[in-house]
This record gives C-alpha cells, structure tokens and sequence, in this order.
C-alpha cells in the first residue's frame, strides 16, 4: 500500500485502498506500452502505466510475447497488468497467475475492439452479453486480493449503450475502477468520442471512473475532467513520441501552469536512450522493429518537424538504426549539441565493438 503525504493528498484520487498521486494515466497500448516504455514514462514523470493486454488463456502463457508482457523488472510502482479473455475460470487463473509474477493491480479488458480480440468475443465484444461480464467480474474478484479494475467502450454501437449497466454490474461485484473510452465497439476510433454518456456513467457509480477517448493536451484533459466529473483521465495515442505528456498534464491539472515544452536536445537523447533499451528488452530484430514506430512518432513531434530518411525507418541492423538516429539527431539545427550533451545512455551491449 501506498501511503500518501498530506500534500499529495490533495491531488490524486484513491484507488481501493492505494493513493494515486495522479490525475493522468497511461492507457493500455499492445505493441506501445511494453516495459521500456511504461519505466521511460514514469521515469519522465508518469505514475500509472497499464501494461499491454496480456492473453488469459492458458495455452497462450508461455509463448514469447507473454513472457515478454509479462517483465516488471525495476517497473516503479503500481505494476498494472491487464488481462483479456472470455472465460471467467481463465480470467481468474490469470489474475493469480499475474500476481504471483509482479502484478499490483489487475485490470480487466472489455474495450478492444480488435478483431484478434474480438473473434474470441473478448474485449468490447463481451459488453453484448451482461451476464458473462458479471460472471468473469466475480470470478476475477473472488480470485485476487490486490485491486481488480475494468476497462470498457460505451457499448457494442449506437442502440446498444449499456456502459451505465456495466458501471453498476462492475460496483456490485467489488471492482475498484472502471475506465470508459466513450466511444462504441462499432464506433472503433472513428467519430466523435461522447464525454456526456462519460459523465452518465461517473454519476451512476461511487468507484472512481476515468474518462477516455482523444485527450491529447493539458487544456483538453482540464475541459473533459470538468464536463464528465470523472477522477482521471487516460491518454494513450498523444502519448506515442511524446512521453512527457502525463506529466505535464499533470503538473497543469495540480496547478495551473502549462510546462514549457521539452527542447528538441533533450527529446533526441531521450529517443537514443529508449532506442537502446528497446534492443535490449527484445533482442536486435524484434528491437529494431518496435523502434521504428517510437522513432517515427517521436521525429514526427520534435519542433524541428524533421523529414524523416526513408532508410532510418526501413535499416534492418540495429547498431545502424542507432548510428543513423545518432548521425541525424546530430545534424539537426535545433539538436547540433547532441552528441556532446547526450547524457551516457544505458548501453544495450549490442553496439560496443562499433
Ligand atoms: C496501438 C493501440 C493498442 C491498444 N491496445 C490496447 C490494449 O491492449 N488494451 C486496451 O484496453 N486498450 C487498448 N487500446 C485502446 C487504448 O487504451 C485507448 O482506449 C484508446 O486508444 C483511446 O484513447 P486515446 O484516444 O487516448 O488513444 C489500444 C489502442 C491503440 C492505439
């Protein structure tokens, strides 16, 4: 348990019996919020980082992809795990199993609209059958003792909006949060998000909700934590290349000021250091593969607005793709200190004899 200081009292919300010190958190992302990225996060600042959705079913524990979602090595607390699946006895050996390997908080899924997901009628697709979704809650209650917490969309579409019902099926069943992306299954992310049916939701429930669905500025998340009454908001795609996002969301919900944006030198180091963490954490292939996108996105929001090589994004030797961040990093007008400011990164051992 977390104990809160007076002053951090005053800015958070409780979370069964933790404090989140935090009103921002890092939404799920398969593919974005691994382990590099959810430490980098909180090391920027963020205090509540969902980890990528890890399968629940059994025969699907072992594979290399859950080994890898499964890492909290040095991941500062809460240790947020969620789990995705249809079956509430594999949803409950899911739970343990996470809490047993690390996990603090379990969180359920039930607002993936992804077809992967979905073909098992898991994700958003369970919010159609209310009566396995209070069987899967009960039985994940019953299974743990850490806080239990369920992500859903409004409904399955437009006629099917039973979020509220899911609300008061999750309460009665003992679930400690509920996030609500305010968009329907139907809706993907296409549409407007609906922060009025968000609102419905916080007012018909006592646990704390948090609102969801393209907030992606300090003044955006003041405007929908005034229009739902939600306890937090969760951003997941403004955070991709901008990993400051949460805090500085956060530091303008708790006072007001609007932090100065993170210089361009200080974004490139950043960028090599989570590059060289990434070939780490998965191995030089895999490595170089899920740097693309974080290297892509982070270019893309440098102020400098750089064209990107077509070659940095398509080099299929790690040590290069770090030698060519480096190279451009280096030559870019507002980062031409780089190199010589660069705080040591973490080596990744990979490039040493380059
Ligand atoms: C690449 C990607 C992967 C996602 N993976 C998950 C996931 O594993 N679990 C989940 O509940 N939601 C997942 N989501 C949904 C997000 O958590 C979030 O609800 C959605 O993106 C809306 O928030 P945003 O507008 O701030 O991005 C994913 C979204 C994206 C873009």
């Amino acid at each position: 348990m977390t104990s809160a200081t007076p002053s951090e009292q005053r800015f958070g919300f409780a979370l069964a019996d933790r404090w989140i010190a935090s009103r921002c958190l890092v939404a799920p992302m398969a593919g974005v919020t691994d382990l590099p990225f959810r430490q980098l996060c909180k090391r920027l600042g963020a205090v509540y980082a969902v980890a990528e959705m890890s399968a629940a079913d059994p025969a699907l524990r072992h594979t290399r992809k859950s080994r890898l979602r499964r890492q909290h090595d040095n991941e500062p607390a809460p240790v947020v795990v969620q789990i995705a699946g249809a079956e509430p006895d594999y949803l409950a050996e899911a739970a343990m199993f996470n809490v047993r390997h690390g996990a603090e908080i379990i969180d359920i899924n039930m607002g993936c609209p992804a077809k992967k997901v979905c073909r098992k009628a898991a994700g958003s697709a369970l919010l159609a059958d209310e009566a396995l979704v209070a069987r899967i809650l009960a039985a994940v209650r019953k299974a743990v003792t850490v806080p239990v917490t369920l992500k859903i969309r409004l409904g399955s579409d437009a006629r099917h909006i039973n979020a509220v019902r899911i609300a008061q099926l999750a309460e009665q069943a003992g679930i400690d949060m509920l996030t609500v992306h305010g968009r329907t299954r139907a809706q993907k992310y296409q549409g407007e998000v609906d922060y009025a049916s968000i609102a419905a939701v916080v007012a018909s429930v006592r646990i704390p909700v948090i609102a969801n669905g393209d907030i992606d500025s300090a003044g955006k998340a003041a405007q929908v934590l005034r229009r739902t009454g939600a306890a937090a908001v969760m951003i997941g795609r403004a955070g991709q290349g901008n990993p400051w996002l949460y805090a500085a969301v956060d530091q303008y919900l708790r006072s007001g000021i609007i932090a100065t944006p993170t210089d361009a030198l200080t974004r490139a180091a950043v960028l090599i250091e989570h590059v060289q963490n990434l070939h780490a954490f998965y191995g030089e292939q895999q490595g170089l593969r899920v740097a693309r996108k974080h290297i892509g996105w982070t270019l893309q929001a440098l102020p400098t607005a750089q064209s990107i090589p077509r070659q940095l994004l398509q080099v299929d030797d790690a040590c290069q793709q770090l030698r060519m961040l480096e190279q451009l990093l280096q030559h870019a007008p507002a980062t031409a200190a780089v190199q010589t400011q660069l705080a040591a990164p973490t080596d990744s051992g990979l490039c040493r004899a380059a």
